[in-house]
């Protein structure tokens, strides 16, 4: 694995290692307060990475592209504020709402880039199949 692939996957364990860290603390603390920031940082954070790792992987002519390196650092840093944020606005603080608003759209925009780099390489005619 390398490149953008490699990157994601890194991105992934984190955010496996922070998540899985947080449910334990919210099993061990009984206070399920941050059970978004748990639930996101497991699936949008872990699961994704993981999904964007393996597709950049197996079409790696896709990977070497601008555009992914692109796609990388906008999932990232979006995905990162959209978990830090929870987390700060589910302890109390609503004035961190502003920061998760451009990170859901940032994150959002990141699928749409993702749609754009992935729905052409898999809808490509390969020869061998004619
Ligand atoms: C160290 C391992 C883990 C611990 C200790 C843990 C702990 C928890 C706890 C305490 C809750 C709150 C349950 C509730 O209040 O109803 C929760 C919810 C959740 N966890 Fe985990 N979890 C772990 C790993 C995972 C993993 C690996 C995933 C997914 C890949 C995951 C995904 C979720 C989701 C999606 C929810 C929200 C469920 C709902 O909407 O009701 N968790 N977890
Ligand atoms: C643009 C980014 C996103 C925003 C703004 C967003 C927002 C939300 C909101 C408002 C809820 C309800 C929380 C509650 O009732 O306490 C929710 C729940 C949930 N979302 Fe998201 N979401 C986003 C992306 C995603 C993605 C990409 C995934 C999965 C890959 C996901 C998985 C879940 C799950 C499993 C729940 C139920 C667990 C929970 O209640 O925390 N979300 N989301």
């Amino acid at each position: 694995m390398q490149g953008v692939a490699r990157n994601f996957f890194t991105l992934a364990i984190i955010y496996a290692l922070c998540g899985m860290a947080l449910g334990i603390h919210m099993a061990i603390s009984e206070d399920h307060g941050q059970m978004p920031t748990h639930a996101h940082t497991m699936v949008a954070g872990w699961l994704m990475s993981a999904v964007f790792a393996f597709f950049y992987h197996l079409f790696p002519a896709a990977g070497q592209k601008t555009l992914a390196l692109v796609h990388f650092w906008l999932t990232a840093i979006s995905g990162i504020g959209l978990m830090i944020g929870l987390y700060i606005l589910l302890a109390g603080n609503p004035g961190i709402e502003p920061l998760l608003g451009i990170s859901s759209i940032g994150f959002y925009a990141g699928m749409l880039l993702f749609a754009f780099i992935a729905l052409p390489v898999v809808w490509k005619k390969s020869l061998s199949e004619g």
